[in-house]
């Protein structure tokens, strides 16, 4: 993953470079550095989030040139000699790279046999390195990219700074996202526009297998071949990507509340006069083929749950995979199959593996992400928007909402069916009936269930698939280890988990699955779980822990996922864990 920053000629590149790494750190945070050029390369960087960097970059920097990476670790452990930016043995070449190089021990090899030696694990050291080595040996910095292109195998987008050029800087991308931003005198890279566009609108898309050289004025790009390529100037109208808390402690909270207002954007974006207004092409396209497939990862994967069996619902065969699994095995069930991607990033590369697969298929495709703008977002054959504004915290929330939202007007909008628009409009109230009153009840069962090792989700049905997002949740940001479980299943092996005091969170929000919960509840209780239910009032009883408004059941993923994102949240903030940055991951996660 990692996240990548660059500028030329700005007149506050450290403004630019910490302010553009804290706006990127969803692409990692393990570890944060700096480096610019002022009568040779300074480099500052050390383990820990882009924070703790900035109170280490003296504020009185004098320079044109600076780059700046946050790390999320893959190669190498995230201590301080792996932290990027990493400078050659020479000292002639210093670089920030976002990817992984599949063949680094080859490199590695082959650079030892010419002398070189590394003073840390990463495989972006041994880029730095291979770089210098071929600029001595080939005197043009150009050409030296050239070949290193051709000697890399995997993934990079690479910022380089070079030590006999100060005034240039140096780019080269594959499969990692690289953007460039113009501005008047001066010029900008980053991992995407979001650190650029506070200062321009004009911008440049690096594709893959091109390298260039960028000064404060000028943008050269070069295909694989050497030959200079004409690049098309984009005025990007990206979504206002802001990072205000507006009063929240954290970005999580802020997030679930923003649901209601969410799914009022979709509702506003594809429906007009009570009518759906997608892309008649991709309807038809979606009415001619035989069978949808779902493609996607962690939560967008759980959206594609409920999002499939919505398309099942007006007759559609769908089949729902998990990105990294399908890319590895790819299967193609049907004649004429059409292929759902689902991301909020729009830059998961497991997913982007399988969209390569896809197009090499030649299949219709389509994308639902909340970032336009990126590589899902501008390779597949139709993309819908989610519209939910910047999602930061890790532990994705309102995004899984908007998927599900967005499946279900997609699907219904095959048959023309509006009677969703209204289920939708009223699981509004249920939301924010819940956001009103029912937090301090939730706090109370996180306080309750927060020093548990494991725990135990039960629904069935479409309560089941929100019991998987809800355990997930869970899972990411408490650390408790949480299994979801179809009620069905229980009695098939899992019961032989429950014990006494193991909680057990129970949905029951289906009629037609009620009753059977019901017995299920008795099973866990009976073998001494402690049961915590959440169930809508005309299905409720008395001992229920929370009881919400009544909806259309097949909403439950929208009415009242609320309620386990909340429940994690509280768990995770009563054990003093960091709620928006949970520990190994990252928000984007760019390596396969
Ligand atoms: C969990 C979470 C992840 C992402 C997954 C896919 O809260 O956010 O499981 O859903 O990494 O990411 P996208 O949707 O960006 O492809």
């Amino acid at each position: 993953m990692c996240g990548i920053v660059g500028c030329l000629g700005f007149k506050n590149p450290r403004e630019y470079v910490l302010n553009g790494l804290k706006t990127l750190d969803y692409r990692g945070y393990d570890s944060a550095g700096v480096a610019y050029y002022n009568d040779g390369i300074r480099i500052y960087k050390d383990v820990g989030a882009v924070e703790h960097l900035m109170e280490l970059v003296p504020q009185d920097i004098k320079t044109d040139i600076m780059i700046g990476h946050t790390r999320w670790a893959t190669h190498g452990v995230p201590n301080v000699a792996n932290t990027h930016p990493h400078i050659s043995k020479h000292k002639k070449i210093c670089l920030v790279h976002n990817g992984v190089i599949e063949n680094y021990e080859d490199v590695k090899k082959f650079l030892i046999g010419k002398h070189y030696d590394f003073y840390g694990d990463t495989d972006s050291e041994i880029v730095a390195n291979l770089i210098e080595h071929y600029y001595l040996s080939e005197n043009d910095i150009l050409d030296a990219l050239k070949k290193c292109m051709f000697v890399l195998k995997g993934s990079y987008a690479l910022a380089i700074i070079c030590n006999d050029y100060p005034d240039e800087m140096f780019v080269m991308k594959n499969g990692s996202p690289l953007v460039i931003g113009k501005g008047d005198g001066f010029n900008f890279v980053a991992s995407d526009a979001s650190p650029m566009i506070k200062y321009t609108d004009a911008f440049i898309e690096l594709n893959d297998q091109e390298y260039g050289r960028i000064t404060k004025t000028n943008v050269d790009i070069y295909d694989a071949n050497g030959v200079k390529v004409t690049k098309k100037l984009i005025k990007k109208d990206i979504e206002s990507i802001s990072h205000d808390l507006k009063g929240y402690p954290h970005y999580m909270l802020k997030e679930i509340e923003e649901i209601p207002q969410t799914i009022k954007r979709l509702l506003e974006t594809y429906v007009k006069d009570g009518k759906y207004t997608f892309d008649e092409s991709l309807l038809n396209k979606l009415r001619e083929s035989d069978h949808i497939m779902f493609i996607a990862c962690g939560t967008s994967y759980h959206s594609s749950l409920v999002g499939g069996r919505y398309f099942e619902h007006y007759g559609k065969s769908t089949s729902k995979y998990i990105a990294s699994e399908w890319a590895f095995d790819p299967v193609f069930p049907g004649n004429k199959p059409f292929i759902i991607l689902i991301s909020q990033s729009g830059e998961t590369a497991d997913l982007i593996h399988c969209l390569k697969i896809i197009k090499e298929h030649n299949l219709k495709n389509l994308i639902i992400t909340n970032t336009g703008g990126s590589t899902l977002d501008r390779n597949c054959m139709y993309s819908l928007l989610l519209h939910s504004g910047v999602e930061v915290s890790v532990a994705s929330t309102k995004a899984y909402v908007a998927q599900v939202t967005l499946l279900a007007m997609l699907a219904a909008s095959l048959s023309k069916d509006t009677k969703l628009i209204d289920d939708l409009t009223d699981s509004l109230d249920v939301i924010y009936d819940i956001q009103d009153h029912y937090k301090p009840l939730i706090m109370k069962v996180a306080d309750e269930i927060k020093d548990k090792k494991n725990l135990f989700y039960l629904g069935r049905s479409f309560d089941y698939f929100l019991s998987l997002e809800a355990s997930l949740k869970l899972k990411e940001i408490s650390y408790i280890h949480s299994e979801a479980i179809p009620g069905g299943e229980l009695k098939h092996g899992p019961i032989a988990l429950i014990e006494k005091g193991i909680p057990v969170i129970v949905f029951i929000t289906d009629p037609e699955t009620a009753p059977s919960m019901r017995g299920n509840i008795e099973e866990v209780k009976s073998r001494g779980a402690k049961v915590y239910t959440i169930a809508t009032k005309s299905l409720s009883r008395p001992e229920d822990t929370i009881m919400v408004e009544d909806y259309a059941y097949y909403l439950s993923s929208v009415a009242v996922s609320s309620i386990a994102f909340y429940l994690a949240y509280y768990v995770a903030l009563a054990k003093g864990l960091n709620v928006d940055k949970p520990r190994n991951l990252a928000k984007s996660v760019t390596v396969e």
